[in-house]
């Protein structure tokens, strides 16, 4: 059985096609955003957010290393904010919420704009378009954002999206779990 990182990315491998376009709202130190790029290959376009400077160099250097820059915009903006989003249909937005591993903990994402975030990536999404969110409710705020993102997720209605909740239910320390939502 998967971790919920990985079987993120395997949801999102099997729904992603070459020359496709595709966010990550949440890059970190990159780890999605170079799955991402090379998961769309040379033809296609990945977008990556982040509020943090840090995370946005980090990034840059992890694309640069697996040789995938090319393909990448990184924005080092919210993912709250609908006017640095690309206009195309997306295939896939994967969020991997919580703080940068490594970074200020204090740092984190927030209920309010992840939900935001979350609209727009549903506006966004192609016909059998996948989004992916990585939760964490261990941390400050953690809780609270997590009931937030699934009060929308359980609001989706039925006829035009699946949406999964994947989490181990027998670990201590707060596991995380994912959500996934496909546009049917
Ligand atoms: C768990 S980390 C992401 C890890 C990343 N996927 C990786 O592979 O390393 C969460 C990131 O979300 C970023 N973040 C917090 N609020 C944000 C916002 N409103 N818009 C975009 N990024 C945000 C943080 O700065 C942090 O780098």
């Amino acid at each position: 059985m998967k971790k919920p990182l990985l079987f993120a990315q395997e949801l999102v491998k099997n729904t992603v096609k070459e020359g496709e376009i595709v966010v990550d709202a949440t890059c970190g130190n990159g780890h999605d955003t170079v799955f991402l790029a090379q998961c769309v290959g040379a033809k296609g376009h990945v977008y990556a957010f982040d509020i943090q400077k840090e995370a946005i160099i980090s990034t840059e250097k992890r694309i640069k290393s697996a040789g995938v820059q090319e393909r990448v915009t990184l924005k080092n903006v919210s993912h709250a904010k609908r006017e640095f989003w690309p206009q195309e249909p997306l295939a896939a937005v994967m969020f991997n919420l919580g703080y940068l591993p490594g970074g200020d903990h204090a740092i984190v994402t927030k209920a309010e704009s992840t939900v935001a975030a979350l609209q727009i990536a549903i506006n966004s999404l192609k016909q059998g378009g996948i989004i992916t969110l990585v939760v964490y409710t261990g941390h400050p705020g953690g809780k609270e954002e997590y009931q937030a993102v699934r009060d929308f997720c359980t609001a989706l209605p039925q006829q035009d999206f699946t949406v999964l909740e994947y989490q181990f239910i027998n670990q201590i320390n707060y596991p995380p779990l994912l959500l996934a939502v496909k546009r049917l």
